[in-house]
């Protein structure tokens, strides 16, 4: 493991073959509090304890919503790790190493080598950052005009590759356009596409959902949300804005949304951010995973085995 620093990147640490993960990291307990309190309550036979949030946290976590009314939060710092031999071109002929969220790079790869695609698939555009938003957005205004820009690069600031937890990806062996790569239905790309709904990627930009993501059809682009929300979200035939106001429909203290998938039952919550820091209960013995929305909201993921 390769561990070094840049200016403007937060850690960022190599990844390789060796550490091609399991699903099991993923369902860890992962408890994204700020202070976490040590109280705990007996509640119908579960221990619960709670979590005290800072607003601030409602801008992090793999289901943050990114878009045009919806930027980046300023203060936005995640994990990079680098993929090994693999690069990002810059302009002026230059490159660096490619970038993605920590996460976000162990489930690509988990999916690549699990269906042996590492080779027939290569890796267009990651991580970039908000200063690369702006050039990759200036030149294609120059070189495609408006209309063509405004429908398929992101307004800087207002992009999912400045999280991280975006990747655009094309077929080996052709020529690489690098903001239309290929990436067809057929063949190890829908190969791709439908293991990778399983380890939490959805296909971001759909042709039916422009209405709501202003952004033409990107076969090409897919957004890691995490498990079981990418498979939820196909299923159910939400795009990212839409899944998020559904879980506004499951508020803390209500009936969550239920959600089977093999051995697992997810409950999924919805909690508006209070002004100062938000208690957020949680299981004390079970997984779960809490991230925010970019909306002033958190969304709370309880796992268990059934
Ligand atoms: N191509 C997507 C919309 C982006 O630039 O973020
Ligand atoms: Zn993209």
């Amino acid at each position: 493991m390769k561990r070094r620093r840049r200016s403007g990147w937060s850690r960022i640490v190599g990844v390789s073959a060796q550490s091609l993960p399991s699903v099991e990291p993923f369902i860890q307990k992962q408890s994204l509090a700020g202070t976490a309190c040590g109280e705990r309550t007996e509640e119908t036979k579960e221990c619960v304890e709670t979590l005290w949030l800072p607003r601030e946290r409602t801008a992090r976590g793999p289901l943050i919503l990114v878009n045009r009314q919806r930027p980046l939060w300023e203060g936005w710092e995640t994990d990079l790790v680098s993929w090994e031999g693999a690069w990002e071109p810059l302009s002026h002929g230059t490159r660096r190493p490619f970038l993605l969220e920590r996460e976000t790079a162990r489930m690509l790869q988990f999916v690549l080598c699990s269906l042996s695609l590492t080779g027939e698939i290569k890796l267009v555009s990651g991580y970039r950052q908000r200063q690369e938003q702006q050039q990759l957005y200036a030149s294609s205004l120059v070189e495609h005009g408006e209309v063509f820009t405004r429908s398929y690069v992101a307004i800087p600031g207002c992009s999912e590759h400045e999280t991280g937890l975006a990747v655009d990806l094309g077929e080996a062996g052709e020529e690489t356009d690098y903001i239309r790569p290929s990436f067809p239905y057929e063949g190890n790309c829908q190969r791709f596409r439908q293991k990778a709904v399983s380890c939490g990627f959805v296909e971001r930009y759909q042709k039916e959902k422009r209405g709501y993501t202003h952004i033409q059809a990107e076969p090409w682009h897919f957004r890691y949300v995490g498990i079981p929300h990418a498979r939820i979200m196909e299923e159910q035939d939400l795009c990212l804005e839409e899944y998020l106001e559904f879980l506004k429909g499951f508020p803390e203290g209500e009936e969550p949304f239920l959600w089977q998938e093999e051995c697992w039952e997810f409950r999924i919550s919805y909690q508006r951010a209070e002004e100062g820091e938000t208690p957020i209960q949680v299981p004390a013995n079970q997984l779960y995973r809490i991230s925010g929305d970019n909306q002033g909201g958190f969304i709370k993921t309880v796992w268990r085995r059934i």
